[in-house]
This record gives C-alpha cells, sequence and structure tokens, in this order.
C-alpha cells in the first residue's frame, strides 16, 4: 500500500473514531511456566480483556527440563524459554486482542538469574530475547515502555518498569530504575492527556512487611517512587504486580501522593506459594493462595467513571474486589 492510501485510511480512521475505542477491560498476570496447562486461559476468554499486561516472570529461562537451575548455562536459554512461550495456552488465548494492545516486562526468572540485578552477566542476550519475542523500542537500558490507550478524556497510560537491568544491590541507597528511566518516568506521568495511569512493577510496591523482594527492600528509590508521582501532579495512578505467587490488593490511604494508592498484585497464572499467609497491614480483604489473574475495569458511562480492581480465579470466581470513582485519585486542589 503507497503511504498516501495507508496515511488516508489511518486519517479515516482517526476521524471517525474506530482506532480511538475506549479501554475499560484490561487484564494482567505473571509467574507463567507457559509449559503448563492452566484453566484460568478460559477465565481470561470470559472476561474479553481489550489489553493484557504479563508483568514478569513470564517463562522461566532458569529451569532445565523442568528443573530449576541457579544458573542456566545453556547458550540457548532464552531463545529455547520464548519458543516455550511461543506454543503457550496463553499466547494463544491472547491472539485475538488487536496489535499492540498486548504489553510485557520482565521480572527475574525471564531476566535470567533468581533475584538479578544490574550485574547478571547475561543481561544484554536477555534483553535481545525479550525484545525480538514481544517487539517495542529498543533501548540501551532495558525493556521499560508505555503505551496510550483510548480517546481523549477517556485515555488510559500503561507504564511498564524494569525493575532489573539497571537494579543495584538492595540497600538503604539502592537504586531500582537507573537515571535515563527515571526521567522517561516523570516525563511520562508529566505528559497531558491520561486520565488512568496504570504503572506496572513485577515486584510488589506497597506491600511492606514480608522478606521477598519489593521497593521497599530499596527505600531511597520507594521515596522518589512517591516523589514523583507527587511532584508530577499526576491523577489516577494505580499500580500493578506480581512475583508473588500469592494474589492481594493493598491499599494505602494516606499516601504520599496525596490520595489512595493501590497496588494490584497478580500472581501466578500457573505458580502458588506454598505460603498460604503472610503479614500485610496494607491488604484489602485477603490473600489469594491460588492461580490468578487480575483485571482493571472502568466504566467510562459514569460522569465520575468506577475503576474496579480485582483478582480472579481460575474457578471463575473473583476472589477480591476493590471499587473507586476515578475522580478519588487525584490530589488536593490547589
Ligand atoms: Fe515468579
Amino acid at each position: 500500500m503507497s503511504n498516501i492510501w495507508a496515511g488516508l485510511i489511518l486519517g479515516i480512521g482517526l476521524v471517525s473514531g474506530w482506532a480511538e475505542e475506549p479501554v475499560s477491560r484490561i487484564g494482567f498476570g505473571s509467574c507463567y511456566k507457559p509449559e503448563k496447562s492452566t484453566p484460568l486461559w478460559g477465565k481470561v476468554t470470559e472476561f474479553d480483556p481489550q489489553v493484557w499486561l504479563w508483568l514478569g516472570d513470564n517463562v522461566y529461562v532458569d529451569f532445565l527440563d523442568g528443573k530449576y537451575v541457579k544458573a542456566n548455562l545453556d547458550p540457548k536459554a532464552f531463545e529455547k524459554g520464548y519458543q516455550r512461550m511461543a506454543k503457550s495456552e496463553g499466547m494463544a488465548t491472547l491472539k485475538r486482542l488487536s496489535p499492540g494492545h498486548t504489553m510485557a516486562v520482565w521480572d527475574d526468572h525471564d531476566y535470567g538469574l533468581n533475584d538479578a540485578g544490574k550485574n547478571w552477566e547475561r543481561k544484554s542476550e536477555a534483553k535481545k530475547a525479550f525484545t525480538d519475542f514481544w517487539g517495542g523500542e529498543e533501548r540501551a537500558d532495558g525493556v521499560y515502555s508505555s503505551r496510550d490507550f483510548g480517546p481523549d478524556g477517556k485515555r488510559v497510560r500503561v507504564v511498564l518498569l524494569d525493575t532489573r537491568f539497571n537494579r543495584d544491590d538492595p540497600g538503604p541507597n539502592g537504586d531500582i530504575l537507573g537515571a535515563a528511566q527515571w526521567n522517561w518516568l516523570e516525563g511520562e506521568l508529566r505528559r497531558p492527556g491520561a486520565e488512568l495511569i496504570v504503572i506496572g512493577s513485577s515486584i510488589q510496591v506497597l506491600a511492606n512487611q514480608h522478606r521477598f523482594e519489593k521497593w521497599g527492600n530499596f527505600p531511597k528509590s520507594r521515596d522518589r517512587l512517591f516523589r514523583v508521582i507527587r511532584e508530577s501532579k499526576a491523577r489516577g495512578v494505580i499500580f500493578v504486580t506480581g512475583d508473588r505467587h500469592n494474589g492481594e490488593i493493598s491499599c494505602q490511604k494516606d499516601s504520599d501522593v496525596g490520595y489512595p494508592l493501590y497496588d494490584v498484585t497478580s500472581s501466578g497464572l500457573t505458580e502458588v506459594s506454598s505460603l498460604r499467609e503472610e503479614t500485610n497491614s496494607l491488604r484489602v480483604g485477603n490473600l489469594v493462595n491460588a492461580q490468578n489473574f487480575g483485571t482493571i475495569t472502568v466504566d467510562w458511562s459514569l460522569p465520575d467513571p468506577v475503576v474496579s480492581l480485582e483478582l480472579h480465579d481460575a474457578g471463575g470466581n473473583i476472589r477480591e474486589k476493590v471499587s473507586t470513582p476515578l475522580s478519588q485519585l487525584a490530589p488536593p486542589k490547589g
């Protein structure tokens, strides 16, 4: 097709609005062994997401023939991992989505090494394999990405953070994002036009009492994250996270950003923790110790749109749900 025709068709599309349909159903999940079958995908199909977010551990590269290996030295480890992913039930289920409506970021196991950060020797290989498979912009310093969905007044921005490629060792001054990604994030928060900003992070942002990986292990970075959001005056920020092999919704009502912060943790799509309980004073409802996926739905038809955050299990049950008017996710005026 000539550029003129392509431009004309795109132009007609934009004017008539089909390219800008509001997004009111977003699904997300993490911690997936693509070689495993799960009835969860049937439930994802019933939910019928318009956008799907893979939040990390989308494939476990540090497994050889189904067994965990501390370091998978197979030179084709990443290639083989994404071959398993390509053939998975998950990828088949999500094929129905419009092009560009699937986004992904990694966690440690698709980055290639348990709990790894910036010193992981195979990180460039991991990045190449990730970008070859998922597409998206090639960056020198990781796989973070952002995309806008929907028309003016009903626009959702999804911002996926890379918590691995530039990450220091944990500690009071440890950084997670690296200078370029912090700059980029600030720009994404300040760029006008989004009513809702969904920030995806593989590791949990709010839950802070457990002994596993979390933003809380990098207190300076965590404070900076809240400060950057507050100073940007961005409204409608919601976190979605993974990693834990348990699902939960956390809420910090008196957060540092000036309005209630939610962190919806969905994990895992196939992997479920043997830890059935743990303390999280910010948790709303119960821990979901079962295969699950998360959803964000927005009722844009209301004058003050209502946002619902849910965790769904493989039996078709909504295990946890929280709803809030969008107007509540805004800093105080003045
Ligand atoms: Fe995982």
